[in-house]
């Protein structure tokens, strides 16, 4: 696995193998991170600070409440990386950042670092999409390789995609309305979880009966998802109990039933058709246990199941230097822009 990419100032060829050092950073939504990882696979240091916290107030993320929270700790997530890593500026290879998808202003924060540092130590800059890290994540503390179909859940994204090597990933099927992770805050709202619901939704979910409630599941392509009439559907049911006390429990287990069935059920479907027998769970809603345990059960099928640990779900920086050192990138370019959808 290596690659050759030439440092900014001097233009020399720098060769990124095995035991190459990226440090990379990570801004698109509300956490901002940095992290130095070997190899792609081992990590040294995982910095994460949160802004959940803060958009907790307003039930959701105001972009520019969080481009400002940013930049107040990108200086410290950085420092904290070094000095966890116990390396300096001189021993990194290459700084990778995340290009987008993500919030504009949150974005320019976090590559305007990654680039400054790259032309401060003379290294290579990697631009990074942020859904193909989420894939990478998978590659940590793991022997991943291609060729395998991978299901990402995030806030703002569901794809079934097939990576059938690092450098040609397709995707197969996507939600046409509501991403998974907006359908669980939105339905989290409705019964008067805070911001972010999808993590408190999953809790009471374990709680109750999964077939408590049938709800829809949509009629869209074969790879393809629809959750905005799901979130109708609860929405009625909610409204049904007419103020008199809701089985929260049980309407949770069955909307979280309902999603990870329909997910699970359009995976296997593409693992049978395309004859891959790796699968592989990405993006925040990978912490979701009811969709992790329907993905390992395929394992009982001769499917090898793969899902990262829960700190490398959500956004952090690890999965962005492990996507920069196995996947192909095309944002190489020192003057890419960021960019704020797919
Ligand atoms: O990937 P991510 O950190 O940010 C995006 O790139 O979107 O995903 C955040 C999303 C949120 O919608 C959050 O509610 C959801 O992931 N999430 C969960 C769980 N943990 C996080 N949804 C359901 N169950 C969980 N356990
Ligand atoms: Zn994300």
């Amino acid at each position: 696995m290596n690659k050759v990419k030439n440092t900014l100032f001097s233009n020399k060829p720098v060769t990124i193998n095995k035991d190459s050092l990226i440090m990379a950073i990570e801004s698109s939504c509300d956490e901002t991170a940095c992290a130095i990882v070997k190899g792609g696979r081992e990590v040294l240091a995982n910095v994460v600070a949160s802004q959940i916290k803060i958009h907790e107030e307003y039930g959701g993320v105001i972009p520019e409440i969080a481009a400002r929270e940013h930049l107040e700790a990108i200086n410290v997530v950085i420092d904290e990386t070094f000095k966890q890593a116990g390396v300096t500026g001189n021993d990194i290879s290459a700084f990778a950042g995340t290009v987008g998808p993500g919030l504009v202003g949150c974005l320019l924060v976090g590559l305007n670092a990654t680039k400054t540092l790259a032309l401060a130590y003379d290294k290579p800059f990697i631009g990074v999409n942020h859904l193909n890290a989420h894939i990478a994540a998978n590659f940590i503390d793991t022997n991943l390789e291609p060729p395998f179909i991978s299901l990402l859940v995030s806030g703002g994204h569901t794809q079934i995609i097939k990576v059938s090597s690092y450098s040609d990933m397709e995707i197969i099927g996507e939600t046409i309305d509501d991403a998974v992770g907006e359908a669980y805050d939105k339905v989290a709202r409705l019964i008067g979880l805070p911001y972010p619901g999808g993590p408190k939704l999953d809790k009471l979910a374990q709680e109750g009966n999964p077939f408590a409630f049938k709800l829809p599941e949509a009629k869209v392509g074969e790879y393809d998802f629809s959750f905005s009439g799901l979130k109708t559907a609860v929405l009625r049911l909610v409204k049904s109990f007419n103020g008199k006390e809701m089985p929260v429990n049980d309407i949770c287990a069955s909307f979280q039933e309902c999603v990870s069935s329909t997910l699970v059920k359009k995976v296997r479907k593409a693992l049978e058709t395309y004859n891959y027998k790796q699968v592989v769970l990405a993006g925040g809603v990978a912490a979701n246990s009811e969709i992790r345990k329907k993905i390992f059960d395929l394992e009982k099928d001769g499917y090898k199941a793969y899902a990262p640990i829960m700190k490398y779900c959500t956004d952090n920086a690890s999965m962005v230097a492990s996507s920069a050192f196995f996947f192909d990138n095309t944002f190489d370019n020192i003057n890419v822009e960021v960019f704020s959808r797919a």
